[in-house]
């Protein structure tokens, strides 16, 4: 089995620390890891070889991968598989030249299972993130496209939902009946209700010939430019593919899809809420990250990188500093500063 961990992604979500030029996978919060870090540690457990990992990234981030994988591995000991893509197309042409990768230079069989993660999450704990992954495999390796299904707490609408067959259980997978993309609030909390959905933690497991198949059957223009060129080639033309995510692309049309239902603690650190709620709290429910101090705060994210921050009587807000920005947002609203990354960009 293969790992794949994509890295290529741009959001702005966690602005102002996430922008284009550094995204949120290569950031920590509370800890000197970063997450690609962390998933780079994690996945490694689950395929033991470092020789089993592929990183695929954008050419622009390809220094950021870089130091921070030698930052933890001894680069020199072992090759590591860093792909470079000359432009962003979003996941799907991402997973596809991996597979061609796989295929063509590190001479997997199309038996070979690939384990596609992002690498921008909070995942733990490793045991059992792994125990999944191995479950995975004997899955994918009988032909089905296995997704990793959260149980929904809230009506989100920047997640999938996979609707689950529960009459058609497959060892502790169930057969998917749907999967849904990003619905709106009214339908996601149709969903919510039903109880037989799950969030798609983003993960996936399936063979390198089940996912040629369904890239054949459901989006020829990529599967035409793996099948009918080299790796290289494939790479030099990259801004012909079409800019799609997997989800879209393959998960909404497959039916050979089924869902394992984790039970873990998982985040995709999508917003400053996010980070508030997965990170640890002291006795005043603040997460302080930085130098802090504070009196009489309750319920807050703090989170500087240089100077000292001091508040006194806040509560439920988010306070976020770095070298050029000062952001002050009212806790529960985080998802909104997507709308001061459109204002600034309106502004440029
Ligand atoms: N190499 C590469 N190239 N990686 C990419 C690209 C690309 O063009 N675009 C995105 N990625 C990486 C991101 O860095 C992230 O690790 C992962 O692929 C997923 O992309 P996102 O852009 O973060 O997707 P999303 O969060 O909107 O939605 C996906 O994740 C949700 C869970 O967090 C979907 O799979 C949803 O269904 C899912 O619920
Ligand atoms: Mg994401």
């Amino acid at each position: 089995m293969k790992s794949i961990i994509l890295a290529g992604g741009s959001g702005t979500r966690l602005f102002p620390l996430s922008r284009k030029k550094f995204p949120k996978q290569f950031l920590s919060f509370g800890d000197d890891e970063t997450l690609l870090q962390k998933t780079i540690k994690r996945n490694l457990k689950a395929v033991n070889d470092i020789n089993e990992l592929i990183i695929i990234t954008n050419n622009d981030y390809q220094f950021h991968v870089k130091n921070q994988i030698s930052d933890i591995i001894e680069l020199s000991e072992k090759e590591l598989h860093i792909i470079l893509e000359p432009i962003g197309r979003n996941t799907a042409p991402a997973i596809a030249l991996a597979v061609k990768y796989a295929l063509d230079k590190l001479g997997s069989s199309e038996d070979e299972v690939l384990f596609i993660s992002p690498s921008d999450h909070i995942i733990s704990p490793d045991d059992k993130f792994v125990e999944y992954v191995k479950k995975a495999e004997e899955l994918a390796k009988k032909g089905h496209i296995v997704t990793f299904g959260i149980n929904p707490v809230k009506p989100e609408t920047g997640y999938g939902y996979i609707e689950a067959d529960t009459q058609n259980k497959i060892d502790t997978a169930y057969k998917v009946r749907q999967f849904h993309e990003k619905p709106d609030l009214e339908t996601a909390q149709k969903y919510i209700m039903s109880g037989n959905y799950y969030w798609n933690s983003g993960m996936f497991a399936f063979s390198i010939k089940t996912i040629l198949e369904e890239f054949r059957k459901h989006i020829p223009e990529i599967y035409n430019q793996i099948e009918n060129q080299t790796f290289e080639e494939v790479i030099m033309n990259f801004e012909d593919m079409p800019d799609i995510s997997i989800d879209y692309a393959v998960m909404e049309k497959t039916d050979k899809a089924v869902v394992l239902p984790l039970d873990i603690t998982w985040s995709d650190v999508g917003s400053w809420d996010s980070v508030y709620d997965v990170l640890e709290k002291d006795e005043s429910q603040n997460v302080k990250i930085g130098n802090i101090l504070d009196v009489n705060t309750k319920g807050s994210l703090i989170f500087g990188n240089k100077r000292l921050i001091s508040t006194i009587g806040l509560e439920d807000l988010i306070i976020v500093e770095t070298d050029d920005v000062l952001l002050i947002a009212k806790k529960g609203e985080g998802q909104k500063v997507k709308e001061i990354v459109n204002k600034l960009k309106e502004s440029e």
